[in-house]
């Protein structure tokens, strides 16, 4: 299918320009789909076990297996069962709510359409350092890269700010009310008395209104689990610098490079996908595609071509989160043996069959040593400065390539 789309799309142009870089799915297709995490109604904090720095490390060496692009690995499951406490038999009581309860009357309704939560969810100060995804919801964010949550006794947006902050990884957060039963709804109880949850849920992934998906359940036989206010808050910072590189800057989109204009040679090296299952968060999966970088440096100056050719130098790597209509799936690293301009990030997205599959949070990360001896390659209108013609061979200078 996508071969297809480019040979019509591109083939008037194919003597002239070569063959962009679309987005490569090589990682997406060897890879199962990432599980989608909403936080669990039955339950009222969850932890979740957080991966060491060191996991990014060694999943991104174990990624590099050749010197051409190579599958993923055979992903991990994690287990989010942990940290569920036992619950007890049919009417049981469950934990009092963190929040005001709506009882006056007791339905899903008046939950949904009780005016101070809306004030709340409307009034709510967007926290330092932080822009406002979406507002207002009826439904919490379904989405991967699932860090945990707690409940707040206050609708305070600062609050949970903080409980994200408390880990590095967290980028993103999801703030709302939930109607919970007071019993374990059962035949004998079948629609208890309702409490309020103030639910702060953290992600590792930045949010859009289009994960806001977990409406509720009804709990049987009879007890209404429903959402309002829902809010969500994306981190403003750009992910961390990483040791050796330089950046990072950010792209609109992915990178479309073409050959280097001066060689005519290809600086593609191809891509490493890491599905979010795997890495569990962007931060995460930024490590793991720099530290993939220098892996495949790393390798392929043990498998070297034969002279008087150079190996290829992974230079540049671009990083971004690959989605599926909204849903994130991972994170996608495409690396370069020269690095390019901002003006190449052009790819925002594409269709796939019928799938939207969208670049967001693109940064890119150069070599540091090589950013020290050489500017972006640009050879188009409007040029940033500093940048470079190419012709430097990924840095071997030129006729070595
Ligand atoms: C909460 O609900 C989930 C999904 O239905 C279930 O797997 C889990 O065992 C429940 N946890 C408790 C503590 O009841
Ligand atoms: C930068 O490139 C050099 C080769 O020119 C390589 O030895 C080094 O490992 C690279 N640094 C990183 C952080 O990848």
């Amino acid at each position: 299918m996508r071969s297809t789309l480019i040979v019509s799309a591109f083939a008037a142009l194919a003597l002239a320009a070569p063959r962009p870089q679309d987005i490569d799915f090589t990682g997406v297709d060897s890879t199962p789909d990432p599980d989608v995490y909403s936080a669990p109604t039955n339950v009222t904090s969850e932890e979740v076990a957080i991966q060491p720095a060191s996991a990014a490390l060694a999943i991104a060496s174990a990624a590099v297996t050749d010197v051409a692009t190579t599958s993923d690995p055979v992903q991990e499951k994690r287990d989010l069962t942990d940290g569920l406490s036992a619950r007890g038999g049919d009417c049981a009581a469950l934990p009092a709510g963190s929040g005001p309860a709506v009882n006056n009357p007791d339905t899903p309704d008046a939950f949904t359409s009780y005016q101070p939560f809306l004030d709340a969810s409307n009034n709510a100060p967007v926290p330092q350092g932080y822009t406002q995804a979406f507002q207002g919801l009826f439904g919490s964010s379904q989405t991967t890269s699932y860090l945990g949550f707690t409940t707040l006794s206050s609708y305070d947006t600062v609050a949970c700010q903080e409980y994200c902050d408390q880990l590095p990884n967290c980028i993103s957060f999801n703030l709302y009310y939930e109607r919970d039963p007071s019993q374990n709804p059962a035949a004998a109880c079948p629609n208890p008395t309702s409490v309020t949850n103030i639910k702060c849920v953290r992600y590792g992934v930045q949010l859009n209104a289009a994960t806001a998906t977990n409406t509720g359940e009804t709990r049987n036989p009879a007890f209404e689990v429903v959402i309002v206010g829902s809010n969500g808050y994306n981190k403003l910072a750009p992910p961390n610098s990483q040791p050796g590189f330089s950046g990072p800057m950010e792209l609109d989109g992915a990178i479309n490079a073409p050959n280097d204009p001066v060689t005519n040679t290809n600086t593609y090296m191809g891509t490493k996908f890491f599905t979010f299952d795997k890495i569990q968060s962007y931060e995460a999966g930024v490590e793991a595609c720099t530290a993939a970088c220098t892996a495949q440096t790393a390798y392929n100056s043990r498998h070297p071509p034969a002279a008087p050719a150079k190996p290829n130098v992974c230079n540049q790597v671009v990083v971004y989160v690959l989605s599926a209509n909204n849903q994130p799936q991972g994170v996608q690293c495409a690396m370069y043996s020269e690095s390019w301009a901002s003006n190449y990030a052009t790819n925002l997205g594409q269709y796939r069959g019928s799938d939207y599959w969208s670049v967001t949070q693109a940064y890119v990360y150069t070599n540091a040593t090589y950013a020290a001896n050489y500017g972006n390659i640009c050879a188009v209108g409007g040029c940033p400065t500093g940048s470079y013609r190419g012709g430097n061979c990924g840095g071997w200078g030129s006729g070595l390539c």
